[in-house]
């Protein structure tokens, strides 16, 4: 048994401040965060996966209910080895190592992104830390690995497609929950918002069909020097949002 207490939750403590059910990241900026303090991209990766344990104790503190990270694209294979296999350690420590605290503070681990071709290592450490964390019931920490929105919307086609031409499925019946149903997230509702770090505003590929109602909030700072005062601003930020939906006036979410 570890001495380290379980965060406790004090969202009680700020009144007034909407707290999203489900908040998505994109986390960027380690790179630039590193070339500014003269120091390798790789410092600029550890810092960053130092600010996702941030993250994630805020949201356990502020009672967010699904946290989604985007960790790896499935364009990052794209840079230089080096760099990918840099990245990949990390994610496999960060995983690993943090397994216990997680647990500890009754963290469910759910994986998304694509797992066919990741080496058998990987996949098995995935699917141990999804198995010991399934009955948790606290914070959902979903890490986007080896993911892709595009790739995503194109094996959720082919899953239908199959039932399809299996005879499970009439076209006519495909509804929004079948699409649903067939994605990487299924069952997680869509991101109440979005965070950029870094000051770059696009989606680089992040949960394309899922964001199609979430608030967008781009913020400057580097993904590294992410902590509670960046958290909060952003938060009332969302507060402040009106959520429309498609309706006139701002529904209560
Ligand atoms: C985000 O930081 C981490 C990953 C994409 C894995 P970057 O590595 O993209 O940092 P910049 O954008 O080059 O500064
Ligand atoms: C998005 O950041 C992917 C992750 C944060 C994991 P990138 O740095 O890969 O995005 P681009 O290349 O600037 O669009
Ligand atoms: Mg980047």
């Amino acid at each position: 048994m570890s001495s380290t207490p379980a965060i406790d939750s004090n969202a009680h403590q700020k009144p007034g401040l909407r707290i999203p059910r489900h908040l998505g990241i994109i986390m960027d900026g380690n790179g630039r965060w590193a070339r500014a303090r003269g120091k390798p991209r790789t410092e600029g990766h550890v810092a960053g996966a130092k600010a996702l344990r941030r993250l994630v104790e805020l949201c356990i503190r502020y009672g967010v209910e699904h946290l989604t990270a985007f960790s790896f694209s499935s364009e990052n294979w794209t840079r230089p080895r080096d760099e990918v296999n840099f990245i990949l350690g990390l994610i496999r420590r960060f995983v690993a190592s943090d397994l216990e605290k997680l647990v500890r503070n009754n963290v469910h681990v759910r994986i998304i992104g694509e797992r066919d071709g990741l080496d058998p290592a990987m996949q098995r450490l995935i699917a141990d830390v999804e198995a010991k964390t399934a009955r948790n019931t606290g914070l959902e920490l979903i890490i986007a690995f080896n993911y892709g929105g595009k790739a995503e919307i194109t094996q959720m086609t082919r899953r239908i497609a199959r039932a399809v031409q299996a005879g499970e499925l009439e076209p006519g019946d495909i509804t929004e929950e079948t699409v649903e149903r067939a994605l990487y997230t299924s069952g997680i509702p869509d991101p109440d918002v979005i965070i950029r770090t870094s000051g770059e505003q696009r989606f680089s590929n992040f949960l394309l069909w899922q964001s199609a109602y979430s608030e967008l909030i781009f913020i400057d700072e580097y993904w590294p020097d992410f902590d509670e005062e960046i958290f909060l601003r952003a938060l009332e930020e969302y507060t402040r949002r009106e959520r429309r939906f498609g309706g006139i006036e701002a529904r209560i979410t």
